[in-house]
C-alpha cells in the first residue's frame, strides 16, 4: 500500500507540470526538451523485427485514458512517412503504448515517434529483418542489469554503434531486491523487494527512467527473453530461491510480473504469454529464443556447488512441449546459422569429475535435458548451432560435450566431439562469480578442458559478427560501472567458429565495423 501511494504522489506531482495544450504545439514537428519528460519520461523502445513488421512502444504520464498518436518513416525528420496511427492507454495497462507497426520492407533502418497532450517523443530508430541473401548481420548480446549495482555503461556504449542489427537481451533485465539487499551503488524504487504488480511496474518505471537504457533502445531493436530475476532469483514453474509464503501466492506473484514485462518491454506478445519463438534473418540467421525459466524448469537439485543429481526422469528444464519445439525449428531451420538464444548455461563446470559440479541452477543441473539436447545435436544433423548465453555474470567460450574427461566423446586438443559451441555474455552491471569461487574456477580449469576461455568478474558485452563464412564473439570489459561516467570498454577476447566445425577458435582483433547506419538525432 505504501508503493501505491508513493506512486501517486510521483505521477500527481508530475501531472501538475503538464504543459497546456495549445494550437501551437499541436502542430509541433519536433521533441520539446521542456514539456517531453513529463509526458514520455521514460522513453521509446521497439524491438522483435519481422521483415514487414517492428514493435514500438513508449509509455506516457497521465491519469485517465490517453489517445496516443504513433508515426514510422524512412527518415530522421519524419519527412517519409510510411506508416501511423493512434493506440489509446490507460491505467489498466499502466499507461504504456505496444504498437506492432505493420507493412514495412525488409533490411530497412526505420525512425519513429508519438505524440501525446500536444506534445511529441524523441524520434526513435529500428531496423527490420532482412529476406534473401544476407552477407553479414552485427549483434550485441547483453544479460543480467543490476541497477544497484552500478551504471549502465555497455547501454550507453551500444547506444553510439550505428551498425547493429539488434540487441539481444538474455534476461535479468531488472532485479527483484529491495535496496540495499543486493547492490549498493544505487537506490531502488520502490525501496522493498517487489512483490505485487504495482511494485513491479514501479521497478520497469525506474529502470526506464534510466538515460544510458533509454538511449540504447532508442537507437536499436531490442529482442529479450526473461531470465529469473524479472520474477525472483533462481525462479522455476512452481517457486523461486527468494520466495518465500510470507510473501504470498507464488502464482499470484509470477503472474504480476510476468504482466509487468508484457507491458513495459518491447516483445511481440505471444498467445499464453509465452515467450520463447524464433526470429529469422533471412538466409544467415535463424535466431531460436527459449524460457529456460519459467516455462517448463522443475525445481533446481542444489545449489551453487553439489553432487551430480542422481537420474530423476520427471526433472525438465524446457518442460516436453518446448523442447520438441527447439527441435522442430532446428530441424527445419534452412539458414546457414542457427542462434540459440537462452539464458543458463550448457557448459558444465566439473569441480571433481563424477563427484562435484558449479551451479545446479544451469543445464548440467538438469542432466535428461542437457543429454536430451547434446544427443539432438550430435544425431539429427543439425549443424552449424551457436549457444548465446547470459545468467552467471562472467564470460565464457565454450565448446559444448556431454562429458569433457572421456576420450570417447571429446578430445580436447582437436575439438572433436564437440557437438555445437556457447558464448557467454557477462552482465552489464551485476556482479561475477564471487571471489571465493574465483580460485575454484581457476583450480577446475584442468579438469574442464571443454572451457577454451574464461574472465570471471568483469561487466560488458558481446558484439557478435556473422558471416556465411563465420560467427565471431568479441568480448568487450569496462573497468568498472560504479563510476558515473564511463571509460571505454576493452576488447577483452575474440573467438569464432567457421561454418562446419565445432571448434572454437581465437582471432587476434574483432571484425571491423559494419555498415553505418545514421543514428536517431
Ligand atoms: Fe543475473
Amino acid at each position: 500500500m505504501k508503493n501505491i501511494l508513493r506512486r501517486d504522489v510521483l505521477r500527481g506531482a508530475a501531472l501538475l507540470l503538464l504543459p497546456v495544450p495549445s494550437g501551437a504545439l499541436a502542430g509541433c514537428s519536433s521533441s520539446d526538451d521542456a514539456a517531453e519528460p513529463q509526458v514520455f519520461q521514460h522513453g521509446v523502445a521497439s524491438g522483435d523485427p519481422l521483415p514487414d513488421a517492428v514493435i514500438l512502444w513508449t509509455r506516457v504520464t497521465a491519469d485517465g485514458p490517453v489517445d496516443v498518436a504513433w508515426e514510422i518513416a524512412e527518415d530522421p525528420e519524419m519527412t517519409k512517412r510510411v506508416g501511423e496511427g493512434t493506440f489509446r492507454t490507460d491505467a489498466e495497462r499502466d499507461h504504456t503504448v505496444k504498437v506492432d507497426a505493420r507493412g514495412l520492407q525488409p533490411g530497412r533502418t526505420y525512425f519513429y515517434r508519438f505524440r501525446a497532450r500536444g506534445v511529441a517523443s524523441k524520434v526513435g530508430r529500428t531496423r527490420t529483418a532482412p529476406t534473401g541473401a544476407v552477407p553479414r548481420l552485427r549483434f550485441a548480446v547483453v544479460s543480467c542489469s543490476s541497477f544497484a549495482h552500478g551504471y549502465f555503461h555497455t547501454y550507453r556504449e551500444l547506444a553510439r554503434q550505428a551498425d547493429l542489427d539488434a540487441v539481444l537481451h538474455l534476461g535479468d533485465y531488472i532485479y527483484e531486491y529491495g535496496s540495499g539487499e543486493y547492490g549498493n551503488v544505487r537506490e531502488y524504487e520502490p525501496a522493498n523487494e517487489i512483490v505485487s504488480l504495482a511494485d513491479y511496474r514501479m521497478r520497469h518505471a525506474q529502470y526506464k527512467r534510466d538515460a544510458d537504457l533509454q538511449a540504447v533502445h532508442r537507437q536499436h531493436p531490442f529482442i529479450t527473453i526473461w531470465d529469473d530475476h524479472e520474477v525472483a532469483n533462481d525462479g522455476y514453474v512452481d517457486g523461486a530461491q527468494n520466495h518465500s509464503p510470507e510473501e504470498g501466492d507464488w502464482a499470484t506473484r509470477k503472474a504480476a510480473a510476468m504482466r509487468a514485462y508484457r507491458e513495459w518491454m518491447p516483445i511481440r506478445e505471444q498467445d499464453g504469454g509465452r515467450i520463447y519463438r524464433a526470429v529469422a534473418f533471412g538466409n544467415l540467421v535463424d535466431l531460436v529464443l527459449l524460457d529456460t525459466r519459467y516455462e517448463g524448469r522443475t525445481k533446481q537439485p542444489g545449489g551453487f556447488v553439489g553432487a551430480p543429481p542422481t537420474p530423476d526422469p520427471t526433472r525438465t528444464l524446457l518442460g516436453e512441449t518446448q523442447a520438441a519445439w527447439l527441435e522442430g525449428q532446428l530441424k527445419s531451420s534452412t539458414a546457414k546459422w542457427r542462434l540459440l538464444g537462452q539464458q543458463v548455461m550448457v557448459g558444465n563446470l566439473i569441480i571433481e569429475p563424477g563427484k562435484e559440479i558449479a551451479n545446479l541452477d544451469q543445464w548440467h543441473g538438469y542432466p535428461e535435458s542437457r543429454a536430451r539436447l547434446l544427443d539432438f545435436l550430435k544425431t539429427s544433423g543439425v549443424k552449424d548451432v551457436v549457444v548465446l548465453t547470459g545468467d552467471i555474470h562472467s564470460s565464457w567460450a565454450n565448446e559444448l560435450v556431454g562429458d569433457p574427461n572421456d576420450p570417447a566423446q571429446y578430445d580436447p586438443v582437436t575439438g572433436k566431439g564437440s557437438v555445437a559451441v556457447e558464448l557467454v555474455t557477462p552482465a552489464v552491471t551485476s556482479p561475477g562469480i564471487p571471489d571465493i569461487f574465483v580460485g575454484l574456477v581457476e583450480t577446475a580449469r584442468p579438469k574442464n578442458p571443454h572451457i577454451r576461455w574464461v574472465d570471471p568478474s568483469k561487466r560488458g558485452f558481446i558484439v557478435l559478427d556473422v558471416t556465411p563464412e563465420r560467427v565471431q564473439g568479441a568480448w568487450y570489459h569496462f573497468q568498472d560501472v560504479v563510476a558515473p561516467e564511463p571509460i571505454a570498454p576493452a576488447v577483452a577476447a575474440v573467438w569464432s567458429v567457421k561454418a562446419g566445425s565445432t571448434r572454437l577458435e581465437q582471432d587476434a582483433a574483432p571484425a571491423p565495423p559494419g555498415e553505418a547506419r545514421a543514428l536517431a538525432p
